[in-house]
């Protein structure tokens, strides 16, 4: 007996072009596709090529002009930080948009130019993102938590002819000012931005670039509204840079065509909503949950979608999450595990969700990192809803394995994201390129074409694109996790096969860490891993082997090295732990022995490689880890 999921995936497998093609009339096009599919430039895929339409359109105009939708709730920004609660209709948030695209238009802006976003959690965030997509702007979200060098790179990678800020963000308690930030990242960036506009905020207002910068809410008062451009469906909407094994990060394109009908169509399918569901995804617009399923795909469905500006924790306690679903009567959540973790330490026995009625709340979502099952338990057991663990990348846009709940809901498995989602061909391979058999560990990979909605390409990269993801494995996209599939065709994820991290949800390369360290005048040698913690899943600690002829005290280096990766990558890396060791574990080869140093420190089970150059070394690295609290410790 089959199930709508297991004749949706049948068909999204075999026959793609059918499967997408139809689900396509569901987007408001100005012309209509040429081919679904164009697979003349194989390892390169193209969807909907000869399509137009525009993004923008989709998200906010269809809603208010063709469906007579206008006076329904597009937007609710709640903030605790800031006390506010604010919400847009969809007519007000569309007029809103058509005037900020009206105010990059008169700075120059136009179809293909870059615009890079750098800013908190407010709805003016959104309104820049869609602003671009209305005039075919590519838009590039940055990160808050990043510092400005990293702030740079993106910058001179994605050359924008204007940045979008705001004077400052609010985390907890604390006011961050990102303008200065945003200052010293031009100076350093070798691309310069013609303008910049600045949202001040009344926490703490920025001092403005006379002639460079431009204040918001007087550009606004000035401005005239301007309508969609229509643009090639294959024409990027966004570049979104994500950690690479690299300092450099990989700038993911996004196109437009897509990710319209991709995105849509997973608010019924994945998540069980539907138009006028008020849709909640906590998270933050600079990760690409952020763009998906706070902006976009809610506003495709012609749902509420809430902005919150807070904590899960201490904005003000730990219930913020369960008042919101209830004030706002949301129908269902989007976060990261470690959201859950940190409620779950402050109020074990979520006392505090007594005090609301959650009585219209559905189902909880959680991705950007591996789900714990006791996590998951916790929530279920709380909030007596179904807890859908779901795995995806920055790449993939959406869900590559999910419980379909719009679909069919199948029997969850603690630690298994459940099955692949239509549209993706999962496999589990072995170094050869071979299918492996169900239950055995190997590369997850996709097989090609990826669906639409997910990368076609790295920004002007199509050589980096190729090398880094569809050349290991010919015929695949390599996810870079490694995991299994079961007999039941559910999927397991269990760890990336490269130096990515993740940090409390937050993707970090250890490698980009390395580099910051590595510049450190006393350092020789070093090396980063990330290491298991209660709350954020992982968290980076460092092994730094100094250069001889040093004076200082290890202390001060310590601090030295801690401050510099804060400075050069972000607060959000989290790096507060490093050692001072005489040598790192290689083999005799000189590979560094990452993967035994990190199962110490977790308290996993290791064997020495046979291969290590000096057994002894690790009897210190022991020592290290112990005396930073890790290894040796019942966790
Ligand atoms: N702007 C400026 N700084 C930021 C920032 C932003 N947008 N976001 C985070 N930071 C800073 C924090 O202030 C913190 O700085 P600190 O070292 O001075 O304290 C640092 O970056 C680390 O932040 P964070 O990872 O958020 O840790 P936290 O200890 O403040 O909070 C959690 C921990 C679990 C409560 C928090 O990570 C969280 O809510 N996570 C939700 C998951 C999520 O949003 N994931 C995104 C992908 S779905
Ligand atoms: P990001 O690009 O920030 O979304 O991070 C993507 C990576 O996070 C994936 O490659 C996985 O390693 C990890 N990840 C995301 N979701 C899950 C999940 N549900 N289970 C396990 N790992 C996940």
């Amino acid at each position: 007996m089959t199930n709508p999921y297991e004749d949706a995936f049948q068909r999204s497998i075999t026959d793609p072009e059918g499967f997408w093609g139809e689900i396509a009339q569901d987007v408001h096009w100005y012309k209509r596709w040429d081919q679904v599919l164009d697979s003349s430039n194989k390892p390169l895929y193209r969807w909907f090529v000869g399509g137009k339409l525009n993004t923008c359109y989709n998200a906010l105009d269809y809603h208010v002009d063709d469906r007579g939708r206008g006076d329904r709730i597009a937007l609710i920004y709640d903030s605790p930080v800031t006390h506010t609660i604010q919400k847009y209709t969809y007519a007000e948030l569309r007029d809103t948009v058509a005037r900020f695209a009206g105010v990059l238009a008169g700075r120059g802006v136009g179809k293909g130019d870059r615009v890079v976003i750098y800013m908190p959690m407010i709805p003016e965030a959104a309104i820049a993102m869609l602003a671009c997509a209305r005039i075919g702007a590519i838009h590039s979200v940055v990160f808050g938590g990043f510092a400005a060098k990293e702030l740079a790179t993106r910058i001179n990678d994605s050359q924008p002819k204007v940045v979008v800020s705001a004077s400052c963000g609010i985390e907890g308690q604390r006011i961050i000012a990102y303008k200065p930030l945003l200052d010293e990242a031009i100076q350093i960036a070798s691309a310069k931005p013609e303008h910049c506009i600045i949202f001040q905020r009344p926490q703490q207002e920025a001092a403005l670039v006379h002639g460079r910068d431009i204040e918001w809410s007087a550009a606004m008062a000035v401005a005239s509204a301007v309508d969609c451009v229509p643009v090639a469906a294959t024409d990027p909407l966004y570049i979104l840079y994500t950690s690479g094994t690299t300092g450099q990060p990989k700038g993911v394109v996004r196109d437009n065509g897509g990710h319209v009908v991709a995105l849509k169509w997973t608010m019924k399918a994945i998540y069980d909503v539907d138009e006028d569901d008020v849709w909640w995804a906590a998270s933050d617009v600079g990760w690409v949950v952020g763009h998906s399923y706070i902006v976009y795909a809610p506003l495709f469905k012609g749902c509420t979608t809430i902005l919150f500006e807070g904590k899960p924790v201490g904005t003000p306690d730990a219930g913020v999450f369960w008042r919101i679903i209830s004030e706002h009567k949301v129908k269902c959540m989007f976060t990261a595990p470690t959201a859950y973790r940190a409620i779950r330490r402050e109020d074990p026995d979520a006392r505090l969700i007594k005090d609301y009625d959650l009585s219209h709340f559905k189902a909880l979502f959680l991705a950007g990192e591996r789900s714990d099952p006791a996590t998951i338990q916790w929530s279920e057991k709380h909030l007596g809803t179904p807890v859908i663990d779901h795995w995806w990348q920055t790449e993939t846009g959406w869900a590559i394995a999910a419980n379909c709940m719009g679909l069919h809901r199948f029997p969850v498995k603690y630690g298994s994201p459940t099955k692949a989602v239509p549209g993706w061909d999962v496999r589990v391979l072995d170094d050869e390129n071979r299918d492996l058999p169900a239950g055995t560990i190997g590369a997850l990979s996709v097989k090609l074409p990826l669906p639409p909605g997910t990368l076609p390409t790295l920004w002007q990269n199509d050589q980096r694109y190729i090398e880094a993801y569809l050349t290991e494995y010919p015929g695949y996209y390599k996810t870079a996790d490694a995991g299994m599939i079961d007999e039941d065709g559910y999927i397991y994820v269990m760890s990336r096969t490269d130096d990515i991290i993740n940090v409390a949800g937050h993707r970090l390369s250890t490698g980009a860490m390395e580099e910051v360290l590595a510049g450190l005048p006393d350092v020789a040698e070093c090396a980063v891993l990330g290491v298991e913690d209660a709350l954020k899943g992982q968290v980076p600690v460092g092994f730094l082997v100094l250069n001889a002829a040093t004076v200082r005290e290890p202390n001060e280096i310590i601090q030295d090295a801690v401050q510099q990766v804060r400075k050069q990558i972000g607060p959000v890396a989290a790096f507060k732990m490093a050692a001072i060791v005489k040598r790192l574990p290689k083999t005799r080869s000189g590979k560094i022995l990452r993967g035994t140093i990190q199962k110490i420190a977790d308290n996993r089970e290791f064997s020495i490689p046979a291969t290590i150059d000096d057994p002894q070394i690790i009897d210190e690295i022991k020592a290290s880890l112990e005396a930073l609290g890790l290894a040796g410790k019942k966790k």
